[in-house]
């Protein structure tokens, strides 16, 4: 196997890790913090497969510094987080919660004193619950609280912020939180999921506003994408595929950038499609600096008349290794890149995330972990962006997920997507092998 060094990189590219507030802070009751409704769909018995919440996680509330070292040992350039909308603004809007904008601002200066560029990502899913109460997001409300929440921030973190993301996988928020209800807050209805779609641009076109009044860092949003291929190449498994592409990629992408909700699937959508105002589609497209791309997995789909409303089954026919819970396929890391960039045009992307999962029972053993499975699934990623930096596209940054491991949603601590092991009982940090890895990439190591 070839060595990957850093020399193989476009010298501006930037190398980080990434995390999201809910899964690592802890801390949900401490220094004015309000619930979110993660912390209500948590503990709501049968919504998490091992039965765990986000109460103590990572305790990086109470760790931050030292995690902060970590980085610094890792020699990562840049850190990306959320940061927590009912920490800062308790009922989503309205007065200030100060010790928690104070939390931020410790976090970004400790990154800033060692050399790391802070990166945040204004909304990871935890929607204040006081929110939730007053329409979460079918409501406008919503969305303008956003915008006021967007401003607050921006005016306190400014240009510390090297890159402003408004939205974490918009696609997640609005299908597996109000269409099958997988996530908070564990909606099933088709056309809410589209109004909480529609609303969540919205919010991603006033937070853009209000961001470019108070920074000049690029500023960007971070939708999950996944190269959508059909199970045999006939007419009806290609055109299923194009739905399913429809449904997954297309929605928060096309209307993002200026071309409206994708005219096939608004069609399919026809009897739950939203009303809204013609004028929110200019507001939801407004201009933005850069594309986040969150590539996990690609995806097969065949026809299947039954399938639901989109008529698609899944097909899982690949004989490829797996993580722990997913097909491994690199390349498509590298047909999403290029299929942003020759469709899209768009100016500039980066990995906001990437990685690779392992059970629970993953162990330190002499005070090592042997996760080769991660280390080759992040040195094939990585050289798919190579590859992509040799073909011209404009992709200068990637994020694996995570710096360590976390709450992973509803499947609880039962699976591990950390570079850096955690023992949830201690709290203890080891670097896994997959550590090393980064931190063999970093400027640091490359002298
Ligand atoms: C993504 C989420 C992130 C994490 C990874 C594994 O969908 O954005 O929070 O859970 O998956």
């Amino acid at each position: 196997m070839s060595i990957l060094e850093r020399s193989a990189f476009a010298p501006n590219f930037q190398l980080g890790v990434a995390t999201s507030s809910y899964q690592i802070e802890g801390a949900v009751a401490e220094d004015g913090r309000a619930p979110s409704i993660w912390d209500t769909f948590t503990h709501t018995p049968g919504k998490i497969k091992d039965g765990s919440n986000g109460d103590v996680a990572c305790d990086h509330y109470h760790r931050m510094q030292e995690d902060v070292a970590l980085m610094g040992w890792l020699g990562v350039d840049a850190y990306r987080f959320s940061i927590a909308w009912p920490r800062v603004l308790p009922r989503g809007k309205g007065s200030v919660n100060e010790r928690g904008l104070d939390f931020y601002e410790r976090l970004v200066d400790a990154l800033l004193e060692r050399g790391i560029a802070p990166c945040a990502t204004l909304y990871h899913w935890d929607l204040p619950d006081a929110l939730m109460a007053e329409g979460g997001w079918l409501s406008r409300s919503t969305a303008e609280a956003f915008a006021e929440y967007t401003a607050l921030v921006a005016a306190r973190l400014g240009d510390r912020v090297a890159l402003w993301l408004t939205h974490n996988e918009p696609w997640c928020q609005a299908f597996l939180g109000y269409e099958n209800g997988l996530f908070a807050p564990g909606q099933r209805d088709l056309g809410q999921a589209l109004t909480c779609a529609h609303q969540l641009l919205v919010s991603h076109g006033l937070a853009v506003q209000a961001l470019r009044s108070h920074v000049r860092s690029p500023v960007g949003i971070a939708p999950n994408f996944m190269p959508v291929h059909p199970a045999t190449q006939s007419p009806l498994d290609r055109a299923a595929a194009a739905r399913q592409d429809g449904y997954f990629n297309r929605w928060f992408i096309e209307p993002v950038l200026g071309r409206g909700y994708p005219a096939d699937m608004v069609e399919l959508y026809a009897e739950h499609m939203p009303r809204f105002p013609h004028t929110d589609l200019a507001l939801i497209s407004q201009p933005i600096d850069v594309v986040g791309v969150n590539y996990y997995e690609r995806c097969i789909v065949g026809h299947q008349e039954d399938g639901g409303m989109l008529k698609i089954r899944r097909v899982k026919t690949s004989d490829l290794p797996r993580t722990a819970d997913r097909e491994i396929y690199a390349p498509g890391l590298f047909e999403i890149l290029e299929r942003l960039h020759r469709e899209y045009s768009i100016p500039r992307l980066v990995i906001t995330e990437n990685g690779a999962a392992s059970r629970a029972d993953e162990a330190v053993v002499d005070g090592r972990v042997n996760d080769a499975v991660r280390v080759d699934f992040l040195r094939e990623h990585l050289e798919q962006v190579i590859r992509a930096q040799k073909s011209g596209i404009p992709v200068d940054g990637y994020f694996a997920w995570s710096l360590m491991d976390n709450f992973e949603w509803s499947e609880g601590y039962s699976l591990r997507y950390g570079i850096v092991h955690v023992d949830f009982e201690t709290q203890a940090r080891v670097p896994k092998d997959s550590a090393h890895f980064i931190r063999s990439l970093s400027r640091r190591a490359a002298g």
